[in-house]
């Protein structure tokens, strides 16, 4: 069977990773890649926006599946549009996806299925808005309706800042552009972070193991925020009563919610939650794996990612059982100097032949120059992932092997899944 691959981060060239262990695969397309993808397949030149390129493309080349790895073409209708062609796909629908591209879409949703999440208030009215922060008590979380590439949640300090954080995303400035148009008002959780991930075909909803990732750039959680600098899985301080909560109240109840209405939810539902003292809580729900989450989960994962994508698109997934590794994967991120600001590309990337056979690297932004050789080509370059007995083992290994892999200006944290962070209690 020849699959389509969309996307190009480590997200996707983990994916692909695991799609090409299957021996049900032909041959993998991946568009449009990156330099790690294409020793596991052939990368096309498309954005992964194109959705009429990448229809074409998966007719062209024969493709009798097209797995989605970001969230953009899922909110353009890809799978919709490829449904048309009666070409099977692993993602949600456009109408399923908006779980992730309209917080207010995914916030009724809550309210209306009795789904805990943040104490919100919905509006598109600028004045509106900043009259209801006027009467807050406390400074809340303000955040913009539509996608706007992980940086649409502004954690404000004051009301002041909330009201300017207002201004610009529905004033002239419209830092968001159309994203910000509509905002969601929330009340602050305070708590610990983790994330959760299932695979659903819209009814049976199998979750996948427990996460937590990294977002600010520099260790201590200081820095911007970025796409995610690290990742790690299991979370032992996780426990089972709240991990049961998560399944149950947050996870299978999106699925089930969304086949009350009518728009079952197939693909990978990725809630990110933050564990409060009154229990989980949603922060926002994804349609598709986290990066870095899936470059830490993908390497547990024992069964055929190609069997479990097809099951899903064929609504089979009742059929599958999944296996997980008992081991411990620590996934750290490799980014250019700068990033998330300014950056700079182009720097050969040395060592990646000097890595102890198991320890895996996920390429994101890197490219192959004219000599065939590695260098860098985006803000996060690359991610190297070890699998442990436990969660020290993991963490020892993967920073063995990122002290080998060397380009300019080179960036990463050094406290991925460190005791201190993961016994942390905000
Ligand atoms: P989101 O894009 O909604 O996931 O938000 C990005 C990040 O902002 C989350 O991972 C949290 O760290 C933080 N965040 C979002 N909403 C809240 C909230 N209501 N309270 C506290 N932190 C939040
Ligand atoms: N790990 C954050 C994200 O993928 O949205």
């Amino acid at each position: 069977m020849n699959v389509l691959l969309v996307g190009s981060g480590a997200r996707e060239h983990a994916l692909a990773w695991k799609l090409r262990q299957s021996p049900k695969l032909t041959d993998l397309f991946i568009a449009p890649g990156n330099a790690g993808t294409a020793a596991l397949g052939t990368n096309l030149p498309l954005k992964a926006s194109d959705v009429e390129g990448l229809t074409r493309a998966a007719k062209e080349n024969r493709c009798e599946l097209v797995v989605v790895g970001p969230e953009d073409p899922l909110a353009r209708g890809l799978v919709d549009r490829l449904a048309v062609e009666g070409i099977a796909a692993f993602g949600p629908s456009r109408s399923a996806a908006r779980i992730e591209s309209s917080k207010a879409f995914a916030k009724a949703l809550m309210e209306r299925h009795g789904i805990p999440t943040a104490r919100t208030a919905v509006f598109s009215n600028r004045t509106d808005a900043r009259n209801h922060i006027e009467g807050l008590g406390e400074a809340p979380v303000v955040k913009a309706d539509g996608l706007a590439g992980g940086k649409g949640a502004l954690i404000c300090d004051t009301k002041a800042e909330a009201l300017r954080a207002i201004d610009m995303m529905m004033g002239e400035q419209a830092i968001f552009g159309a994203a910000g148009r509509t905002v969601v008002i929330e009340e602050r959780l305070s708590g610990r972070e983790v994330s959760a991930h299932a695979f659903s075909d819209g009814r049976t909803t199998l979750p996948m193991p427990f996460s937590c990732d990294y977002k600010r750039a520099l260790d201590g959680d200081e820095g911007a925020n970025t796409g995610g600098m690290g990742a790690y899985s299991p979370p032992a301080w996780l426990d089972a009563e709240t991990a049961h909560a998560i399944d149950e109240g947050i996870t299978a109840a999106a699925v089930n919610a969304m086949m009350d209405e009518e728009v079952p939810y197939r693909g990978v539902l990725y809630p990110g939650i933050m564990v409060t003292p009154d229990g989980p809580k949603v922060l926002e729900y994804n349609c598709r794996l986290g990066d870095p989450e899936a470059q830490a989960l993908l390497p547990r994962l024992k069964t055929d990612l190609l069997e479990i994508c097809l099951a899903v698109a064929s609504n089979r997934l009742h059929e599958v059982e999944i296996e997980w590794s008992e081991q411990a994967c620590v996934a750290v991120v490799l980014a250019s100097g700068g990033y998330p600001e300014e950056y700079q590309t182009g720097f050969p990337i040395s060592g990646l032949a000097q890595l102890e056979e198991d320890v895996l690297v996920f390429h994101a932004g890197t490219a192959l120059a004219e000599d065939g050789s590695v260098v860098t080509g985006g803000g996060r370059v690359l991610t190297v992932a070890a699998l442990g007995d436990t969660l020290t083992e993991a963490r020892a290994k993967a920073y063995r092997n990122v002290q080998h892999i060397h380009f300019s200006l080179s960036h990463y944290r050094r406290d991925i899944a460190a005791p201190a962070q993961e016994a942390r209690v905000q």
